[in-house]
C-alpha cells in the first residue's frame, strides 16, 4: 500500500481556493466573523480568547467538575444537551482530544457521532471536504474536527457563515487540530492546567500552614497565578501547533518570559513571527541552544517555573528525503529525572501527548515526581472541553447558578482532588 504523506496531502490546498481571500487577511479582521453577539460562536484559532473569556471557561470547568462529583450533579449535567447532537470528525490520529471530545459530549448528554477514517466516508468517491461537512451540519448540531489540511476547519467556519447569509443550516465548526497549524482547545486545556497548579493549593491546606506559604521560604517572590512567570518550551517548536496556540493565551498575561529551547534549525526552533507577536504583545523572549545556557546567572533549566515539552513532529517530514535533523544533537533536549529534579520546587512539566517511546523525550521515570502535570493535563482536556460545549450552546449560564446554589448550600467539596 502507498504511504500516503499528511505533508504532501495538505500542501495541496485546491480545497482552499474559494476561500482564500478571506483566510488571508490578519487575524483581527477575521475575529468578529467567528461571533455572535460578543460569543464565540466558531472555535478556531488561539487569537479568538481574551484573558476575561479564558478565566470564565476554565471557572465553568472547574463547576462542571464540582457538580459531576455527585449523582444529583451529573444527572443534572447530563440531562442540559439531550436535545443535541455533534459530529466527531477525526480523519488525523487522534486518543486524547478525540476521546475528551466524546467524554465532554457524554458528560453534557450530547449524542455523537464519528468519521476517522476518510476511506470509509464518501470522500474516497471523490466528495469534497466541504461537502461532507455541509451533510454533517444537515444531522448535526455542532462539527468538531481535526484534518492534517490546515485551516479546513476555518474554511468550514467560513462556509457555515455564508450558509447563515442566505438563511439556510449552519452550525458551529470547532477545530480540533488542523494541520501544523493551530490547536486551539489544546491550549484551553494546557491554560486552565497551568491556572490550576499555580494556584499552589494542597489537600492539607489549613488558614496558617499552606503549600504557597512553604514553597515561598525557599522561593520568596512567589506568587499564585500565571502572570509573572518563566515558561520554558522544547522540543518541536516550527511543527508543533499545540505551542503556537498556547503561547497566544500565555502572551494575554502579565510580565510573562517565554524561554524557548531548541537547536538553532529551521524545523525546530519557534517562527520568526510567532516570536515577534510574543515581543510585540509585552512578553520577554528568550532563544536558547540548551537547557544549560545561563540565562540571569543561571542555566536556564534552573529558572523556569513550567517546561512544556513536545514531541518531534516525524509526520511531517518529506518521504524519500534524508534524516532533516541530521548533525542535530537531539539527545540535548530530552528531558531526564536529572534535569526535571533541577527545576524549581513548585515547577511543572506539562505534555500535550502523545509522547514518542522511540525518540522518549520525556522518558516514565519522570512521572513520579511531583512536577509530572501531564496525566492531569488531559483529563483537564475533558473538562474544559465539556466548558466550551456548554458555552457554545449556551447553557453555561445554568451550570454557574447551579454550582452558586450548591456553594451556598454546603461546603465539603475538596476542590483541588477533582
Ligand atoms: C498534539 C497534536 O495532535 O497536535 N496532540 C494532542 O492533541 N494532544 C501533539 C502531538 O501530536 O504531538
Amino acid at each position: 500500500m502507498k504511504r500516503v504523506n499528511p505533508v504532501n496531502q495538505s500542501s495541496d490546498s485546491e480545497f482552499r481556493r474559494p476561500y482564500e481571500s478571506r483566510l488571508d487577511r490578519p487575524d483581527r479582521l477575521k475575529l468578529p466573523e467567528f461571533k455572535r453577539n460578543e460569543r464565540l460562536k466558531h472555535v478556531l484559532m488561539a487569537g479568538q480568547f481574551d484573558r476575561e473569556l479564558i478565566e470564565y471557561l476554565c471557572n465553568l470547568a472547574d463547576a462542571l467538575r464540582t457538580l459531576h462529583r455527585t449523582k444529583e450533579g451529573a444527572d443534572f449535567l447530563g440531562s442540559l444537551l439531550t436535545h443535541k447532537r455533534a459530529m466527531l470528525y477525526f480523519t488525523q490520529a487522534s486518543t486524547r482530544t478525540y476521546l475528551s471530545f466524546v467524554a465532554a459530549c457524554q458528560i453534557l448528554g450530547l449524542r455523537w457521532a464519528e468519521v476517522r477514517d476518510p476511506q470509509v466516508s464518501s470522500e474516497a468517491k471523490g466528495e469534497s471536504p466541504f461537502d461532507s461537512i455541509r451533510m454533517f451540519s444537515s444531522y448535526f448540531d455542532l462539527i468538531i474536527m481535526r484534518t492534517r489540511e490546515p485551516r479546513l476547519a476555518e474554511c468550514c467556519s467560513y462556509m457555515m457563515n455564508d450558509l447563515e447569509a442566505e438563511s439556510r443550516r449552519h452550525v458551529p465548526v470547532v477545530n480540533a487540530g488542523s494541520g501544523a497549524d493551530e490547536h486551539p482547545t489544546q491550549a484551553l486545556l494546557d491554560i486552565y492546567t497551568i491556572r490550576r497548579a499555580f494556584e499552589f493549593r494542597k489537600t492539607t491546606d489549613s488558614a496558617d500552614r499552606n503549600r504557597l506559604s512553604e514553597l515561598r521560604r525557599k522561593h520568596p517572590g512567589l506568587k499564585r497565578g500565571i502572570d509573572g512567570k518563566t515558561y520554558g518550551f522544547v522540543g518541536d517548536l516550527a511543527r508543533g501547533r499545540t505551542v503556537r496556540s498556547l503561547v497566544q493565551l500565555l502572551a494575554l498575561h502579565e510580565h510573562v518570559r517565554f524561554v524557548f529551547v531548541s537547536a538553532d534549525h529551521a524545523l525546530l526552533r519557534m517562527n520568526r513571527e510567532a516570536l515577534a507577536a510574543l515581543t510585540e504583545a509585552g512578553a520577554q523572549v528568550r532563544e536558547v541552544e540548551s537547557f544549560e545556557s545561563p540565562i540571569d546567572g543561571r542555566p536556564a533549566i534552573e529558572g523556569l517555573d513550567a517546561l512544556y515539552v513536545t514531541r518531534i513532529q516525524r509526520e511531517h517530514d518529506k518521504p524519500g528525503e534524508s534524516d532533516p535533523y541530521a548533525g542535530v544533537e537531539l539527545d540535548q533536549y530530552r528531558l531526564s529525572l536529572d534535569l526535571v529534579q533541577r527545576l524549581p520546587e513548585h515547577a511543572i512539566v506539562l505534555h500535550p501527548f502523545p509522547r514518542d517511546s522511540r525518540a522518549n523525550e520525556l522518558p516514565p521515570e519522570v512521572d513520579g515526581d511531583s512536577r509530572a502535570y501531564y496525566f492531569r493535563q488531559a483529563r483537564n482536556g475533558m473538562w474544559i472541553r465539556a466548558a466550551l460545549i456548554a458555552y457554545l450552546f449556551d447553557v453555561d449560564a445554568r451550570i454557574m447558578t447551579r454550582m452558586q446554589r450548591e456553594l451556598t448550600g454546603r461546603h465539603d467539596y475538596n476542590e483541588s482532588v477533582l
